[in-house]
């Protein structure tokens, strides 16, 4: 089947099968890897994009579903080769080691921030839940979302 959505900005054509996860062709017929595959069960969030401005697990959701819609990957948020606030804020608060949860928790905070600027630690611990981090011990990565907060 081929769906038409816009990614990113640009509107953006796929051939793909039926069962074809929304992930899977945003790495490999889009040519985006930005989003990562970790565990293709909806349990770690690496794939978090945005569909019609909403925070989606990409591994979860088909494809097909997103035919005519919106899709906004960690590609989309830098904007004209700057880095954007939130992925500023990793950097300078050493929160990025691997680096494999880091596009999913830019894109999860890029979200908390807009809908809640200055979030309190229970909120950022809630709207990360769904974010798993091996490496960090998730200190440097709330220092990061505060930054991210802090800064104008
Ligand atoms: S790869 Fe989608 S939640 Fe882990
Ligand atoms: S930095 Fe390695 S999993 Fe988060």
């Amino acid at each position: 089947m081929r769906i038409a959505l816009t990614v990113n900005g640009e509107r953006r054509v796929a051939d793909l099968w039926g069962g074809e996860s929304l992930l899977t062709m945003l790495r490999d017929t889009l040519e985006l890897p930005g989003s990562k595959n970790a565990c293709e069960q909806g349990e770690c969030g690496s794939c978090s994009v945005l569909l019609d401005g909403e925070l989606v697990c990409s591994c979860l959701v088909l494809a097909a579903q997103a035919d005519g819609h919106e899709v906004v990957t960690v590609e989309g948020l830098a904007a004209n080769g700057d880095l954007h606030p939130v992925q500023r804020a990793f950097v300078d608060a050493g929160a990025v080691q691997c680096g494999f949860c880091t596009p999913g928790l830019v894109v999860a905070v890029a979200d908390l921030l807009e809908r809640s600027p200055g979030p309190s630690d229970d909120e950022i611990r809630e709207a990360l839940s769904g974010n798993v981090c091996r490496c960090t011990g998730y200190a440097k990565i709330f220092d990061a979302v505060r930054l991210a907060a802090e800064r104008p």
